[in-house]
């Protein structure tokens, strides 16, 4: 069973559109090798032979405002290149069905320079017919996995994940039973370039042009600035929360983390270190 939670929808305090300033660093720091890869490695004369229509994607889209931005960097570096005004550009803004499209649609940018469709499903499964993508673009969702390893739901594994270190505070204070402590788990997974490199050998379909993982500088570590660091977990975690502790534990579990901010800023400081894997991809 999938035990996916969407990002927070809508356009409230919480959501994720008005809180995605960690995955925002990330999309900027990828950006100038992104535009390498592309001037480097992307030839659409084939396609123009046949066709003057760009398809493109963003697997993991959630409800903006970073997929517009990658959306419009994409369409850009690739109309520098080619100058060819009668490049027309369409985005599949794709995610889960529990995604909230409404609100990432009536947040399209009104001067986009491509037409935009809606793409519900798992990108983990078959979302377009064969080769009618031409630039697929997937920023900080590849690492969500489907679902739990069962390893880890397992009391004798040596994976079973004992202990939560905030909860632990509520656990004291008998709003928890330490079992479901135990039993919480964020289901993501996130890959070395060895792991990456070796499933893409695996598939055999794509040769991997470029490979970087980087640190690059952030500017929420630099300023610590905790709170909105952790009001970002909130807008990703919030739903998984929800389903596991129960709405009363989850907002106390976010309230009170928030306000231990200064303390989580200096830790912040002296520990935090922004990791970034960066992939660029060609079809055989
Ligand atoms: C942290 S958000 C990143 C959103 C956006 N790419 C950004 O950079 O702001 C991760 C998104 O990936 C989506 N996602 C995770 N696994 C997915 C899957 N298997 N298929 C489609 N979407 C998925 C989630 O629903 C979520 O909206």
């Amino acid at each position: 069973m999938s035990t996916f939670f969407p990002m927070n929808n809508g356009d409230h305090v919480y959501s994720y559109a008005r809180n995605s300033q960690i995955q925002r660093e990330v999309l900027d720091g990828a950006k100038e090798m992104m535009k390498e890869a592309i001037i480097k490695n992307l030839d659409i004369k084939y396609i123009l032979s046949s066709s003057n229509k760009f398809h493109i994607t963003d697997l993991g889209c959630s409800i903006g405002p970073n997929t517009f931005t990658s959306m419009q960097h994409v369409v850009q570096v690739v109309k520098d290149k080619y100058h060819d005004k009668n490049l027309e550009f369409q985005v599949f803004f794709n995610d889960h069905v529990t995604n909230d499209f409404n609100t990432l649609f009536r947040s399209l940018p009104v001067d986009r320079s491509y037409y935009a469709s809606g793409v519900p499903g798992s990108f983990h499964g078959r979302l377009f017919p064969s080769r009618s993508i031409h630039f697929a673009h997937c920023s900080c969702a590849i690492h969500w996995l489907s679902k739990i390893p069962k390893e880890l739901l397992d009391t004798n594994s040596p994976a079973w994940n004992k202990g939560l270190c905030r909860l632990m505070d509520l656990v004291n204070e008998g709003m928890l039973d330490e079992s479901l402590v135990d039993s919480f788990n964020v289901p993501i997974y996130l890959p070395s370039p060895d792991d990456i490199t070796k499933v893409v050998e695996k598939n055999g379909c794509f040769s991997i042009e470029n490979i970087e993982l980087t640190y690059p500088q952030s500017k929420l570590v630099d300023e610590a600035d905790a709170k909105t660091f952790i009001i970002n977990l909130r807008a990703i975690l919030e739903g998984l929360f929800i389903n596991h502790f129960g709405i009363k534990i989850a907002e106390e579990a976010f309230t009170r983390t928030i306000l231990k901010n200064k303390e989580i800023s200096a830790w912040m400081k002296t520990n935090y270190k922004a990791c970034q894997l960066f992939i660029a991809l060609k079809r055989k």
